[in-house]
């Protein structure tokens, strides 16, 4: 018997309308819809942002990813995972993970999938991508992330803040991923550059909740919620009454 396949459907960063189509196809059609386990009981992000498409009368499977550093427990945590998971593809039945934003950028999928190879090398995966969270705060700011030559750089902040003054030397354009935790060490560095009234903090972009503070100058402890980033302009892009070469001589 041919074996199920997994596809790792990126459902965007909160509104329902930013999913592909492609991606709510196999959302409907598939034999289960695995996502990440919310938790104290409330349904966790990519539970909810396909929730309004009626797709529950599918098997759902919330798989439990604990957020905590202990290798040993998250190894553990993603082998049961990546069992459930196998549980439908071995008698040849597709399995959807919904994982919030685009799937390949910073998403818990990874890891299932990493350990579904290693215990099943047959196994078959599909990725579709989708609407990540910097470009959905990029429309909903009304600005271009890049433009022309502009470097941009991505940090998920809680694991590199020591970093982030070297890469204020680089960068024309800073996103902070993952920032809530350490929002007001990044303060302080952001003030040290005179940043802060090129930061903005866009909160639970695309949801109704979403906030966005565009002015950080007096705003030294901000509580973000853990899906907040950052966003700085750290040096102007050239647009205007500037000649673009296309490299001929
Ligand atoms: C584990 S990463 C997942 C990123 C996601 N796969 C994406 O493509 O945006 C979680 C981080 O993404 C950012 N994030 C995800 N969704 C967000 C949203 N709706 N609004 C603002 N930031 C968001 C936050 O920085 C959060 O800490």
């Amino acid at each position: 018997m041919q074996i199920g396949t997994l596809y790792g459907i990126s459902v965007g960063p909160g509104d329902p309308e930013l999913i592909t189509l492609k991606g709510l196809r196999l959302l409907r059609t598939a034999s289960a819809i695995a996502f990440p386990a919310g938790i104290k009981g409330k349904p966790g992000k990519a539970e909810r942002i396909i929730a309004p498409w009626s797709i529950s009368e599918q098997k759902m499977l919330p798989l439990n990813f604990p957020y905590v550093p202990d290798f040993d427990v998250l190894t553990r945590a993603w082998h049961e995972a990546a069992e459930q998971v196998w549980q439908y593809l071995e008698r040849g039945e597709d399995v959807a993970f919904a994982c919030e934003g685009d799937i390949s950028f910073y998403g818990t999928f990874a890891y299932l999938a990493q350990t579904l190879q290693q215990l099943h090398p047959e196994v078959v995966i599909e990725i579709v991508p989708g609407v990540s969270s910097p470009l959905a705060a990029a429309a909903t700011l009304g600005l271009p992330l890049t433009a022309r030559d502009q470097r941009l750089a991505v940090l998920p902040a809680i694991y590199t803040i020591g970093e982030l003054k070297s890469v204020l030397q680089w960068a024309d354009v800073l996103v902070l991923m993952k920032v809530s935790s350490v929002y007001e060490q990044v303060w302080q560095i952001l003030q040290e550059y005179r940043l802060l009234d090129r930061a903005v903090a866009v909160e639970n972009v695309t949801l109704p909740e979403q906030k966005i503070y565009t002015d950080l100058c007096d705003r030294p402890t901000l509580k973000l919620s853990y899906f907040s980033l950052i966003v700085v302009q750290v040096r102007d892009p050239v647009l205007a009454n500037t000649e673009i070469s296309d490299g001929r001589p």
